[in-house]
């Protein structure tokens, strides 16, 4: 029987889950600064609710917006599994200052874009509306903060398309062995890095079901990514080269801005 594009977006979901099963160690990150700033909390490309659902256990009002309706579902069964609440919103993250229910909960004290998910808005133009989002959305003193990966040259040409093989995982969820394959090449005219990424499940000895994703990361640069939080009205607070905040440096392969809205 044919998958629907529904059970195919929530296999894709629960994949993306467990390839996180390893934690990138950015939630403690978010935890201090949500001290610092208190709620509410925005969280554009909020996902499964990997950051959401432990700041909505400290304690405060988080808000997630996100495209994809299968990510938005695990955020909300994870947030249940947790017993806390999160508003969840289907929609466009550079778009989400006309989201209304995004607005009606604002402005908020902190908006975070996590984990690479600037790069997935594949167009300059796009990653600078995101960050006019953040301001936007933001109270004055409010901290936005981005973080992305930070491709060298090197990285960027080792990226031929050639296939990898990523892990070899159980699913908790189905008990299922889980392969992940991974391929990328890079195009350097539009600083596109494409990602195919080919999951195959099944039981050991048995048929596998094959589920495969691709997308494009437009790659951004320090000055770019501060020009676009700079245009935005926000002020730099600090480039940091990972997520302990420290100095970015030659070596960083990894930026977290965090700016402020003055005020
Ligand atoms: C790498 S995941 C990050 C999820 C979560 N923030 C985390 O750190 O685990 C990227 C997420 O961005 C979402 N996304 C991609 N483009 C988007 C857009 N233009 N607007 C809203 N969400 C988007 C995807 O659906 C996906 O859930």
């Amino acid at each position: 029987m044919a998958t629907t594009d529904r059970e195919r977006a929530a296999a894709i979901a629960r994949l993306y889950d467990l390839d996180l099963a390893e934690e990138p160690g950015d939630v403690e990150l978010y935890l201090a600064l949500a001290q610092r700033t208190g709620g509410p909390i925005l969280e554009l490309a909020v996902g499964s609710g990997r950051i959401a659902v432990p700041l909505a256990a400290a304690g405060h009002r988080v808000v997630g917006v996100d495209l994809d309706p299968a990510m938005l579902d695990r955020a909300g069964a994870r947030a249940a599994r947790e017993g806390v609440r999160l508003e969840l919103i289907e929609g466009d993250l550079i778009a989400a200052a006309s989201l209304a229910p995004v607005a009606a909960a604002g402005p908020y004290n902190l908006a975070i874009i996590a984990l690479n998910s600037i790069l997935l808005v594949p167009t300059a133009d796009g990653q600078r509306a995101a960050l006019a989002a953040m301001a936007g959305l933001l109270v004055p003193g409010g901290l936005a903060v981005v973080d992305t990966w930070l491709a060298t040259p090197a990285d960027l040409s080792a990226l031929d398309g050639r296939l990898s093989l990523e892990w070899l995982r159980t699913d908790p969820e189905t008990g299922r062995e889980v392969t992940k394959y991974l391929s990328a090449w890079h195009d350097p005219v539009r600083r596109l890095v494409t990602l195919t990424q080919i999951f195959e499940e099944g039981d050991p000895g048995g048929p596998t079901v094959r589920w495969t994703r691709q997308y494009p990361m437009r790659q951004v640069t320090v000055d770019e990514l501060v020009s676009y939080a700079t245009e935005a009205g926000l002020e730099i607070e600090r480039l940091g080269g990972d997520y302990d905040l420290r100095p970015l440096d030659a070596a960083s392969d990894r930026l977290v801005l965090v700016a402020r809205k003055p005020g």
